[in-house]
């Protein structure tokens, strides 16, 4: 296995180890801090957290150079240059360049549908609730897999604000629509844009669900989904929705962009699963980029302590 020297997954720019600087920050104890990086799903009293991002950019070193099973952090360099981002361009590499400068700022999310407190977000209201660091694999759907240091915050916290009523059963997500400051709409005009996610609400509530704001301690760069993504690790990497401007509580089960371009091929559930295989490809094991063999895929990609319970007494196969 190719295992990747710690000095080549430390940002650059990080001079203050991350105990000097979230006591420099007055912000948490230093154990707290190890504690939530271990956790996958830490407590409330466990949770590091760090202050709002100002105009000047934090910069905050991740708390463990592992997530908790040991594997190796994606350097920031792989994290932001092979990136899925359609709006953009089918081509991983090619991304972050076709992104760049792109403005999301200001930017608005608008949380509406079925909720007793609709309400628009500025990108400075969603940096008020607290963020944390949360370390977790990303598999994606086609096979490859990373370990991220995300920054951000429980979804849990944003639905608690506006209070879903009791008819909603999903929580539907969009991201921008943009076909003149994003080249891939045109190029690849059949699908269903914009592209648009879903979660059944009880997911959308489970602690690991977040929406994040950044990742190695920086804000998110246009190609990560800025200024806001959602990150849902336990299912495929296009469940995690990139740039969002709008979340709507609805009654009905959203149809995905990809459920869309092929029912046969992308589920509304899409938990990663070994042992339900793509229709093109095997989903038994993964290339954790930066690694040259392969590794075996996890049941709901390491996560199924926190989450199988919502799935009980379903068919994961008939509802991948
Ligand atoms: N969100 C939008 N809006 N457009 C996309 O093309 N691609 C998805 C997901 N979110 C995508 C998106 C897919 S297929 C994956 S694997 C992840 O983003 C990739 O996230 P990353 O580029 O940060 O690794």
């Amino acid at each position: 296995m190719n295992k990747i020297k710690s000095s080549e997954i430390t940002p650059e720019h990080i001079y203050l180890s991350r105990r000097d600087f979230l006591k420099s920050m007055g912000i948490v104890s230093a154990s707290a801090a190890i504690l939530a990086a271990c956790g996958i799903a830490p407590t409330e009293s466990a949770q590091a957290s760090v202050a709002p991002a100002s105009d000047t950019q934090l910069t905050v070193p991740p708390s463990a150079d592992t997530d908790e099973l040991g594997g190796a952090l994606n350097s920031f360099e792989d994290i932001t240059h092979y990136n899925n981002y359609y709006e953009f361009t089918t081509d991983k590499e090619r991304v972050a360049d076709l992104a760049e400068g792109y403005p999301t700022s200001p930017w608005e999310v608008r949380v509406g549908g079925l909720v007793n407190q609709a309400k628009t977000y500025s990108i400075d209201d969603l940096r008020k609730f607290e963020i944390e660091e949360r370390i977790y694999r990303l598999r994606c759907v086609e096979a490859w897999s990373m370990v991220i240091p995300w920054m951000g915050f429980p979804l849990s916290k944003l639905l608690a604000e506006v209070q879903p009523k009791a008819e909603a059963k999903y929580v539907r997500f969009e991201t921008i629509y943009d076909p003149e400051g994003m080249p891939g709409f045109k190029k690849n005009p059949w699908y269903q844009w914009p592209y648009v996610e879903g979660l059944r609400v009880d997911e959308a509530m489970n602690d690991l669900a977040i929406l994040s704001t950044g990742l190695y301690g920086k804000d998110l760069l246009p190609q990560s989904g800025a200024p806001v993504r959602l990150v849902v690790p336990w299912k495929y990497g296009f469940k995690s929705i990139k740039s969002i401007v709008k979340i709507d509580l609805v009654a009905e089960m959203p149809t995905s962009l990809w459920m869309a371009a092929a029912t046969n091929e992308y589920g509304f559930y899409a938990n990663v699963n070994p042992a339900v295989d793509h229709p093109r490809w095997s989903q038994g094991s993964e290339r954790r980029i930066g690694e040259f063999s392969r590794r075996e895929t996890l049941m709901f990609n390491g996560y199924e302590a926190e989450v199988a319970h919502l799935y009980t007494g379903m068919d994961l196969t008939a509802n991948f």
